[in-house]
């Protein structure tokens, strides 16, 4: 066995070449999609306070992010949004002429190469801020899937590329699979938000979006924080029934069940780099606490090293400029 001194690991740490050689995993804005929240109007841009540089714009504004995005390299965008009106059901989620369906058909339009996303799931639509119909205080499983394959229906007439259902009922994979095939659609792709965990990281989002629930919470629907076996359940279940890719979210407290994930399948796997984790960089990096590009980098490459072959990342803008200019420091 050969060890100290013939052997001495720091002699390829010792410059930045001989440790660009030798890195394992690397950053590129190619593995990044960018979360942009979309509602009606033009010239809109409101900031989220607790997204500091992430804003809420309309269907223009998201026009002009996704030529700039594709500009740094970065390939997709997905699409979240914020309805006029909310009602029990969630109907403007499936309305042809909502700001989601309406910004995808702009995007194809003008950005024809950008990979366009839509988050298929119901509760920045409903009044009472659930993920499914709620019938006698439960949300109801079953009720809910025609209304989330009609939602998937409608943002693939609009043009999406990738369809993602981040509600976490039972067999939405399967309908969403069937009503897209049924409607002429069978090019469509599901990217299936497997793992979702019941998580405070989503604290940001849902001021975004205004979705917090009114009553109770989601831990009758998304996973237990805790539990990595059903993690691989839900994943093997989604592909079963016609996903496509599949994504663990959130990702930093859930590094271990993104490295199940790669090491059990060979679908594709996402991480979502979640509204918390970015929020609490920023929060931090205002303060000066932390060094916000070197915890970014770090962050990203955790997740790709974990297994993540793609992120989506509220850093996308800021980390692909990094990366142009060369400022990230590595
Ligand atoms: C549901 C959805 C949520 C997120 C993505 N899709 C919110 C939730 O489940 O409460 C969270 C994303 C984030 O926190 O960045 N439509």
């Amino acid at each position: 066995m050969t060890g100290f001194p013939t052997v001495r690991l720091r002699r390829f740490r010792r410059t930045k070449g001989t440790r660009s050689l030798v890195r394992e995993t690397r950053l590129s804005p190619e593995r990044f999609v960018a979360p942009i929240f979309v509602r009606h109007g033009s010239g809109l841009r409101e900031e989220i306070s607790s997204l500091p540089g992430v804003f809420r714009v309309s269907p223009d504004g998201a026009v002009a992010e996704a030529r700039e995005l594709g500009k740094l390299g970065v390939p997709a965008v997905i699409l979240f949004g914020i309805p006029e009106r909310k009602d029990d059901v969630g109907s403007e989620a499936w309305a042809d002429a909502a700001a989601v369906q309406e910004t995808v058909r702009r995007l194809k339009d003008s950005a024809p190469e950008m990979v366009v996303m839509t988050d298929v799931c119901l509760d920045e639509y409903t009044s009472h801020g659930h993920c499914g119909v709620v019938c006698n205080g439960e949300v109801n499983n079953d009720a809910t899937l025609p209304l989330l394959a009609q939602t998937a229906v409608s943002q693939a007439r609009a043009g999406s590329d990738v369809v993602a259902p981040s509600d976490m009922m039972d067999g939405r994979v399967g309908a969403i699979r069937r009503a897209l095939d049924a409607e002429g659609f069978p090019e469509v792709a599901i990217l299936s938000y497997a793992a979702k965990s019941a998580s405070a990281f989503y604290g940001p989002f849902r001021e975004a979006a205004d979705s917090a629930p009114k009553f109770g919470d989601r831990r009758g629907y998304q996973m237990d924080p805790a539990n990595r076996r059903e993690a691989m359940r839900e994943i093997a279940l989604d592909l079963s029934e016609g996903a496509d890719a599949v994504m663990v979210k959130p990702a930093l407290a859930y590094l271990d069940v993104i490295r199940d994930a790669r090491e059990r399948f060979d679908a594709p796997i996402a991480a979502f780099n979640v509204s918390g984790e970015y929020a609490m960089v920023k929060a931090a990096a205002k303060n000066g606490w932390v060094d916000e590009k070197r915890i970014v980098g770090e962050i990203l490459t955790g997740i790709f090293r974990a297994g993540a072959d793609f992120v989506l990342t509220y850093h996308a803008r800021e980390a692909a400029e990094w990366l142009a200019d060369r400022s990230l420091p590595l």
